[in-house]
Order: structure tokens, then C-alpha cells, then sequence
């Protein structure tokens, strides 16, 4: 019996299929959006073009659409062969795909005609809203029963990071999204208050901690050891870090309520947490890098391993910024400016869609039994991406701390030395400079693009087990 006959492989095809999609798309109305932050004009006076509707439009696709994507796509695939099994249920598998795609089209609709609870994260009305829930909870099924049925006694630390993504942002989704509608499409929070404040951005941190890394990580322990044919670094490590990422998470969500009604022990508590979550995250980080020890020279020829090794750097800095920015003397200067969206990008370029797109170049060959049409391309697509991220955060922390300094500076009588306008004026060139940063990273991705439909119509068969890239090998 052949692989795929024996896995299921057609729903893993599907989500990656969607995973560029979405990818592309959310890519470019983020690009789109940060056209209109430099030149306003380009809002052309229409409400569902307008920025406040677009920008959760963007967010929702990336993290939603695109990542959302790439998890269900890798995690369906590694629970498959680390378990020895077929997934539980080809035809559960089927609805949380059509599920997901319905979720996805569903808030492209309504997001930009204005409909939303307007938290955010957690924009989408109370029928999308039940949706989720359904096709998450399916997923849930798909996953566990996968598990359970498995052959292998042991279960592989890449699963034990997806399970506890999966169940945590059940968990999430459903306390935050309670809310009493009072029409098809119109829905009031079922908390008030500071309380709101504080589920909201439990609900959003543990969105960044759950969706946006703990799944990634779950990817970055099958994928990079095998892109780079090493084991693990230290196996024992990425249990601890599993243990100690999961415990600390959960605490951190007050971070982003600084100097606001929650009581000053929470805030406090939030920080001391997100402190400590540098911890975690490094020994991750370190786990991931170093499971290339004794191969560096691999980095040289495989452009898929440096794709994969750079996402894991990002990591590395985007954890070490955070816990910064949730001291409370930072965050003064920080919330509400662009160093917020600076470390946003570094986190979400540089490691949730690097890492995404790696695996990508892993499962496509893979999937379609088609060796890689271009290592070339590849390269390129490295380099393009790289330097757009680049451009993109450095942009953002220099119009960040300027505009921080800016609000805050004050004269000798105690009056503001600058206008709002004034901040706004300066901060024109930087959102130019991300501008083009986020346009190159677009680029990369539809240079991918090209390479993935060359690679899938092309007439170069590979066997699914041979590893990838041939050449450096
Ligand atoms: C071509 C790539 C991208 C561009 C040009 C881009 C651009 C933007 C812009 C202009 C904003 C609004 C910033 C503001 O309000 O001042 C934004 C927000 C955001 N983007 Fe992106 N983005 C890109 C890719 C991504 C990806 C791949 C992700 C996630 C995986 C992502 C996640 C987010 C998030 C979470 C926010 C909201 C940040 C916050 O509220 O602090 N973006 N993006
Ligand atoms: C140790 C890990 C991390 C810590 C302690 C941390 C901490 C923080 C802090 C303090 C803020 C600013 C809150 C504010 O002033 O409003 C923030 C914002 C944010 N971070 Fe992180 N961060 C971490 C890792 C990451 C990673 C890896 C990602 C993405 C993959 C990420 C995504 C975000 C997003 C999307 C926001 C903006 C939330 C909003 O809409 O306001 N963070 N983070």
C-alpha cells in the first residue's frame, strides 16, 4: 500500500493549498493597509475600503486564514507519522476543512462591511462565532482520536505542543466569545467593564502564546529535525520547555493592560510573569537552533533549513522583546506606538510565516511526490523576505520610540513641545519605509508561489520518503 493510501493525505494538500492562498491574500491587504497609513488617499472615501475595516480584515487573514491554515495542515500531517496511523476520521477531517474555509469567507464578508464585536482578535459575530467552536471542537476530536489510535506508544513532543494549541484555544475562544445577541448579527459581551478588559486580553495574549507559538513550536520540533536529518537536541529540554511555556503563558495577559483600571498587583503580576517567560521561550529557541549542531554546513546549501533556522532567530527576539516591553516603565513609552507593530511583525513575519512557509517547502514535494522545481527560487525568496522584514521593524521601532519620546516631551512651563500633527508628520517617511519592507515580503511569498506551481505540474517525481532538497543531502 502506498503512503498516501495509508495516511490521509488529500486534507493535509488541502489546508496547504489554503495556506498560500490566504497567505497571499492577507499578505496583501496587510501591504495594502500600510500603503493607506502613508498616503490616506488611498481609503477613497468608501467605508468598507476604509483603514479601521481593513485592518482587522488583515489580521484576521493572516493569523486566522494563512496560520490557521498552515497548523491544521502540519499538525494533521506529523500527528499521521509520528502515530503510525490514519487520521480517526477522513470524513471530521473534511468538515473542519470546509468548516474553516466557510469561517474564513464568512469574516472576509462581513469584517468589511463593518460588522464586528470590535474586540479584537475576536471580531467576528456571534454565528461565526458558534461556527468556530463547532469546527474546533471537531478538530479537537480528529486530533485526540488520531492519538489515541496510535501505534507508536509514544507520543512525540511535536504533538504534545498542537494538543495543547488546540485544547487552549477551545478553552479561549469560548469564554471570551460569550455574548448575549440581540440580532442575526449583532451581539453584546457577556462581561462589563474592566472585567471585559481582562478576559479580552487573556483571551489575546494567549492568542499570541497558543495560536501564534505554541503550534509554531509544535511545527518547529517535527520539521526542523527533519529538514535537517539530526534529532533533536535535547529531547529532555523541549519538556521542560513544553511544561514551563504552557504554565507561564497563561499568567501574561495583563502585560497589555498597563496603567489602566485592572488593579495594580494584576498588572504587576502580568509583568513578573511575562518576565519569566523569557525562560521558556529561550530554551525553545535554543532546543531549535542547536538541533543543528554538528550540521551548520548544512545552512550553506539547503535554503529551506535557513528559511526555518532564521524563523527560529526571530523567535528568539521577538520573546526577548516582549518581556521588555511588558516592564511598566517600558510600556510607557511603548503602547500605542508603532513598536508595538514593530514587535508584532518580528513575531509574525520573521517566525510564524518564515516557519510556516519552511514547511511548506518540506509537505508540497511531499504531497505531490514532485522533487522542488527551484532551489534558486528559493534562495531568492530568502533574501527578498528577509531584508522586507528588516525593513519593516527597524522601521517601526525608530517611528515607535520617536513618536514615544514626541508625546511625552515637555517644555519648561509644562506645556507639550510637539502637536499630535507634528508626530504624525514625522512619522511619514518610516510608514513609506515598512511600506516597501511588507511589498518585498509579499513578493518572496509570490516567488514561492511560482516555484510550488512549477514544482506541483512539473515531471520531476520524487519518492515521498526521499528528503528534500536532494542536492543537500
Ligand atoms: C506583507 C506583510 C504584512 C504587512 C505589510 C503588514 C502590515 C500591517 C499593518 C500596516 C498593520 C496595521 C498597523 C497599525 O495599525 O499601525 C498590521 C497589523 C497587524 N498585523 Fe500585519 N502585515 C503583514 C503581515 C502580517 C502577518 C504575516 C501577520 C501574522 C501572522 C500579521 C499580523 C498583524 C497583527 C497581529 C496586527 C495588529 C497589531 C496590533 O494591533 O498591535 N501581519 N499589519
Ligand atoms: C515571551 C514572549 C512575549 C512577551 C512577554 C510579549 C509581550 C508583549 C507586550 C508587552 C506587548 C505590548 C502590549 C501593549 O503595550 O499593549 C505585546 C504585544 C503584542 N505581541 Fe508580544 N510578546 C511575546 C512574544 C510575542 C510573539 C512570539 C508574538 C507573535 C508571534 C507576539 C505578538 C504580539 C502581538 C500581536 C501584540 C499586539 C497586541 C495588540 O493588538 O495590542 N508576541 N507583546
Amino acid at each position: 500500500m502506498t503512503e498516501s493510501n495509508t495516511y490521509n493525505y488529500k486534507v493535509v494538500r488541502q489546508f496547504a493549498i489554503m495556506t498560500i492562498v490566504w497567505g497571499v491574500v492577507g499578505m496583501a491587504v496587510g501591504v495594502f493597509i500600510a500603503a493607506q497609513l502613508a498616503w490616506p488617499a488611498l481609503n477613497f472615501d468608501l467605508p468598507w475600503l476604509s483603514f479601521g475595516r481593513l485592518r482587522p480584515l488583515h489580521t484576521n487573514a493572516v493569523i486566522f486564514a494563512f496560520g490557521g491554515c498552515a497548523l491544521f495542515s502540519t499538525s494533521y500531517y506529523v500527528v499521521q507519522r509520528t502515530c503510525h496511523v490514519r487520521l480517526c476520521s477522513d470524513k471530521l477531517a473534511a468538515f473542519t476543512f470546509w468548516g474553516w474555509q466557510a469561517v474564513i469567507v464568512s469574516a472576509a464578508i462581513t469584517l468589511p462591511l463593518g460588522i464586528t464585536t470590535s474586540k479584537e482578535y475576536a471580531e467576528l459575530e456571534w454565528p461565526i462565532d458558534i461556527l468556530i467552536a463547532v469546527v474546533w471542537v471537531s478538530y479537537a476530536i480528529v486530533f485526540f482520536g488520531t492519538i489515541l489510535k496510535r501505534k507508536i506508544k509514544h507520543i512525540y513532543v511535536a504533538n504534545w505542543f498542537y494538543g495543547a494549541f488546540i485544547i487552549t484555544v477551545a478553552v479561549l475562544h469560548i469564554v471570551n466569545s460569550a455574548a448575549i445577541p440581540v440580532s442575526l448579527l449583532k451581539s453584546y459581551s457577556a462581561y462589563a467593564g474592566v472585567q471585559d478588559a481582562m478576559i479580552q486580553w487573556w483571551y489575546g495574549h494567549n492568542a499570541v502564546g497558543f495560536f501564534l507559538t505554541a503550534g509554531f513550536l509544535g511545527m518547529m520540533y517535527y520539521f526542523v529535525p527533519k529538514q535537517a536529518n539530526r534529532p533533536v537536541f535535547s529531547y529532555r529540554l523541549s519538556i521542560i520547555h513544553f511544561w514551563s511555556l504552557v504554565f507561564t503563558y497563561i499568567w501574561a495577559g495583563p502585560h497589555h493592560l498597563h496603567y489602566t483600571a485592572l488593579p495594580e498587583w494584576t498588572q504587576s503580576l502580568g509583568m513578573v510573569m511575562s518576565i519569566i517567560l523569557l525562560a521558556p521561550s529561550w530554551g525553545g529557541m535554543i532546543n531549535g537552533i542547536m538541533t543543528l549542531s554538528g550540521a551548520w554546513h548544512k545552512l550553506r546549501t539547503d535554503p529551506v533549513l535557513r528559511l526555518l533556522i532564521v524563523s527560529i532567530s526571530f523567535y528568539g527576539m521577538s520573546t526577548f522583546e516582549g518581556p521588555m516591553m511588558s516592564i511598566k516603565t517600558v510600556n510607557a513609552l511603548s503602547h500605542y506606538t508603532d513598536w508595538t507593530i514593530g514587535h508584532v511583525h518580528s513575531g509574525a513575519l520573521g517566525w510564524v510565516a518564515l516557519v510556516s512557509l519552511g514547511c511548506m517547502y518540506y509537505l508540497f514535494p511531499r504531497l505531490y511526490g514532485r522533487e522542488i522545481y527551484s532551489l534558486k527560487l528559493i534562495e531568492v525568496h530568502f533574501w527578498t523576505s528577509t531584508i522586507g522584514i528588516v525593513l519593516y521593524i527597524a522601521s517601526m521601532w525608530v517611528s515607535g520610540i520617536m513618536q514615544g519620546l514626541m508625546w511625552r516631551a515637555v517644555n519648561d512651563d509644562g506645556t507639550l513641545t510637539y502637536s499630535f500633527v507634528e508626530s504624525v508628520q514625522a512619522m511619514h517617511p518610516f510608514y513609506i519605509i515598512r511600506f516597501l519592507g511588507g511589498a518585498l515580503f509579499l513578493l518572496g511569498t509570490l516567488v514561492m508561489v511560482y516555484n510550488l506551481i512549477k514544482t506541483v505540474s512539473g515531471s520531476k517525481p520524487v519518492s515521498a520518503e526521499i528528503p528534500l532538497p536532494a542536492a543537500a543531502q
